[in-house]
């Protein structure tokens, strides 16, 4: 994994990445690629990684601290790796980054990029389940009593190695005005065109609200999948198995898969995977 992060991708990785590679190796009139819910880029970088046709990469998160470790980890690498060496976690750490993260994005905006990113890696690494901000405590509780502590998870050299891999993959691509964006989805899927392939993973239905700063309402996922309906682009949509969003793409259901949308459950998994219609199977 690249980065401790809820929802991160490790469990789909072999189902989807193949699938996506296929596709864009195959398709020369795939020219750009877009994640509107980059998160750890488990896919993206992943993806990225492959030999393709694609020449520009749209990447956004809203959550304002990954666009600014992201960003940093493009763009002003050497700063961030030598604070992350020297860093060392604690209890006073995690509370004080998290209130620090949990700032209104105006007030955050005004730290330093640098710091933050530190900030946002540490937090994720310290914290249970990689909850980050959204978990209550640090690995090993506030009183440090337990087999396993708030460092177990901290390996500077590991995470440092992890970051230069990133960077060399994007470093390929023409990155769209050299930002990684921290924008609502739907500013970056009207970036997209009918030369683009996007992977979209929103915030799950059930926990996603308690997973991430940013969340999503039942209007929000509804309105993703109006947005999806009207797009010219290529898109694979993943989410968790759920009748709310099984009732969203029941058009996709109905017509099986002839239709122009289909549902495919993985089995086992509780995620469900939605392709476009102009995705050939
Ligand atoms: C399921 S996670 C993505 C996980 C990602 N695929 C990975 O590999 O780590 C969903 C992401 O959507 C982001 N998000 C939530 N609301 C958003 C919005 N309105 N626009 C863009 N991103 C949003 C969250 O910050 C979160 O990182």
């Amino acid at each position: 994994m690249l980065l401790r992060y809820p929802g991160g991708k490790s469990r789909l990785l072999s189902n989807i990445i193949p699938y996506i590679t296929d596709l864009i190796k195959d398709n020369e009139n795939i020219l750009s690629y877009c994640e509107p819910f980059l998160g750890s880029g488990s896919i993206a970088f992943n993806v990225l990684k492959k030999d393709n046709y694609i020449k520009k990469v749209i990447l956004n998160d809203k959550d304002y601290a990954l666009s600014c470790l992201w960003n940093t980890v493009l763009f002003n690498f050497e700063e961030l790796e030598q604070k992350i060496l020297d860093y060392k976690p604690s209890v006073v750490d995690f509370f004080h980054f998290k209130e620090v993260l949990t700032r209104r994005d105006e007030v955050l905006r005004e730290e330093d990029p640098v710091s933050i990113s530190l900030k946002k890696i540490a937090i994720h690494q310290m914290s249970y389940s990689g909850l980050g901000v959204m978990a209550g405590g640090p690995i090993g509780g506030k009183k440090q009593n337990s087999n396993y502590n708030i460092s177990c998870r901290w390996n500077p050299e590991n995470i440092v190695k992890k970051f230069k891999k990133i960077r060399l993959i994007l470093c390929k691509y023409d990155i769209l005005e050299n930002n990684i964006y921290s924008l609502d989805y739907k500013e970056i899927i009207e970036k997209a065109n009918k030369h683009t392939f996007m992977y979209l993973d929103p915030p799950y239905y059930i926990k996603g609200k308690d997973m991430y700063m940013c969340g999503f309402d039942d209007n929000e996922h509804y309105l993703l999948s109006q947005i999806l309906k009207e797009s010219e682009a290529k898109w694979i949509l993943s989410y968790d198995d759920c009748d709310y969003i099984r009732n969203l793409y029941k058009w996709a259901n109905m017509e099986g898969f002839r239709a122009k949308y289909y549902i495919k459950t993985i089995r086992n998994k509780k995620e469900i995977l939605i392709f476009s219609p102009n995705t050939s199977q």
